[in-house]
């Protein structure tokens, strides 16, 4: 095979914080992810240690302004559609829906803004990919309920996706419920608005607050079938294998439990009931969970459509303290695998990693596979004729979607379609920083915001045009 199915949803993937801005305008109320300062202090707020629920002075966020594709989408999709996009997945803002979580009445200004989107999408024959939150939570939730740690969120997420399915019936088709719902576990304030007292029980907290998601995700699947059955719904995890840094049986074994804390998520969501190493793990830790009645039942007859994931590296795992967090990656470090070379960040190169990552979770469920986000974050310079020679990114692009293929061809993987991550440069998640670029059209804006926003297009954007065009034969 030298092409890709007939059909397969090519494009690219982005998030409203990321790159919407236009923080306080339409009616949008506070959420988590504004108040993430760029800085020393970025990783203590997002883990919800160092609680900032408002704005303080002395620090920048990043994510007030962002790229401004709050006023720019038009021209954005217009080059999206350029490039010959099939789908482009974007992320609702809850809060310009829903400014402070909890009434009862949308902001009309809100749902008007992605109806928009969705519209201007449609007119170039792009399929929106609506991720319906990505890390966000408007603050006041986290300020009134403690966010996802109670129970009337489930209520005020139900609320939300009602509106979104009734409102956008027709113009959207698929959904993710949380963008890499395992991310709570490890930025627990910018996944999921979680914010810790001293002496809390923190992972009681935590498993709680995931009860409370694979609940609202499962409702939503529900609901979101009953409203439209054309819809398709899926989960989205961070994903990436873990491998044993050794064959000593006991890395092996280390290598094992770490992806099962994974594949945790995606066995809730994917096959209905908490898996019995989950409960067994629980009940070591003294977790008690608070199920309602009805609760079993909703998770058993709603599981996801598709799995969607993102996969950036893989993950080596050891149980020699002395490696521990040796390298860094998507949020949680790892072990330094010396086989891989790695990003300026750090994050680990592996394309196999990615096929065998996609066998994984296609033995594991037997439902189809989204890729939703993939992609290299690298420094961007402009040379003096004004092009920019992305040859770094074409390579690390076309190694994994040669991957992807090899999946799909060989080992007979269902995959309906792969988004590159920040198809247009956006604010980075892990550190603030515009200048860790993952686009295929740079926007001219520093670490600090500062610049004309211009967008450029890289020679990276022509290569996927062909790739595109081609279905994935010229790569
Ligand atoms: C994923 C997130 O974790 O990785 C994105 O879903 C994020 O929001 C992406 O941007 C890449 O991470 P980073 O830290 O390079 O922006």
């Amino acid at each position: 095979m030298n092409k890709f199915p007939e059909g397969f949803l090519w494009g690219g993937a982005t998030a409203a914080n990321q790159c919407e801005g236009g923080f306080s305008e339409g009616g949008r109320g506070l959420a988590n992810v504004d108040l993430i300062p760029q800085g020393s202090l970025r990783r203590e707020v997002m883990n919800g240690d160092r609680i900032m629920l408002d704005f303080e002075a002395g620090f920048y966020y990043p994510a007030k302004h962002a790229i401004d594709f709050y006023h720019t989408y038009k021209e954005d999709i217009k080059l999206f559609a350029q490039m010959g996009f099939k789908t482009f997945r974007l992320s609702i803002a809850w809060s310009r829906i829903f400014p402070k979580g909890d009434e009862e009445t949308p902001n009309e200004d809100g749902l008007m803004f992605y109806e928009n989107v969705f519209k201007e999408c449609k007119k170039y024959g792009i399929e929106p990919l609506v991720t319906i939150t990505h890390f966000d939570c408007p603050v006041h939730l986290t300020q009134t309920y403690g966010a996802w740690k109670n129970r009337k969120m489930v209520t005020f997420y139900e609320r939300l996706v009602r509106v979104l399915f009734t409102r956008y019936k027709g113009l959207v088709k698929y959904w993710l419920t949380f963008n890499e719902i395992n991310m709570i576990m490890h930025a627990p304030f910018m996944a999921a608005g979680l914010v810790f007292e001293a002496h809390e029980d923190v992972m009681q907290a935590k498993y709680q607050a995931v009860h409370h998601q694979f609940v609202a995700s499962a409702l939503a699947t529900k609901i979101g079938r009953e409203i439209d059955p054309e819809n398709k719904i899926g989960c989205m995890l961070a994903a990436g294998q873990y491998y044993p840094y050794t064959s000593n049986p006991e890395d092996v074994f280390e290598a094992h439990l770490k992806n099962r804390d994974n594949l945790f998520f995606v066995d809730v969501q994917a096959r209905g009931e908490y898996p019995s190493y989950a409960l067994k793990e629980m009940k070591r830790l003294g977790i008690t969970l608070d199920i309602h009645e009805g609760d079993e039942a909703l998770l058993r007859e709603n599981t996801v459509d598709f799995i969607s994931f993102s996969y950036y590296s893989s993950r080596t795992a050891s149980v020699d303290p002395q490696l521990q967090g040796s390298t860094s990656g998507n949020i949680f470090a790892s072990v330094k695998n010396p086989y891989l070379k790695a990003s300026e960040w750090g994050w680990q190169i592996d394309p196999l990693g990615f096929r065998y990552t996609m066998n994984v979770l296609y033995e594991r469920y037997q439902k189809p596979l989204f890729v939703v986000e993939n992609g290299l974050g690298a420094h961007d310079e402009i040379c003096e004729d004004g092009t920019i020679n992305d040859d770094y990114r074409i390579e690390y692009l076309k190694e994994h979607i040669k991957a992807m293929r090899d999946a799909i061809e060989l080992d007979g993987v269902d995959v309906m379609g792969y988004t590159s991550w920040g198809c247009i440069d956006l604010v980075s998640a892990s550190t603030g920083e515009m200048k860790k670029r993952y686009g295929f059209i740079y926007v001219d804006l520093d670490n600090q915001g500062n610049g004309t926003g211009k967008r450029i297009k890289k020679k990276s954007f022509d290569w996927y045009r062909d790739v595109i065009a081609s279905n994935g034969a010229i790569l």
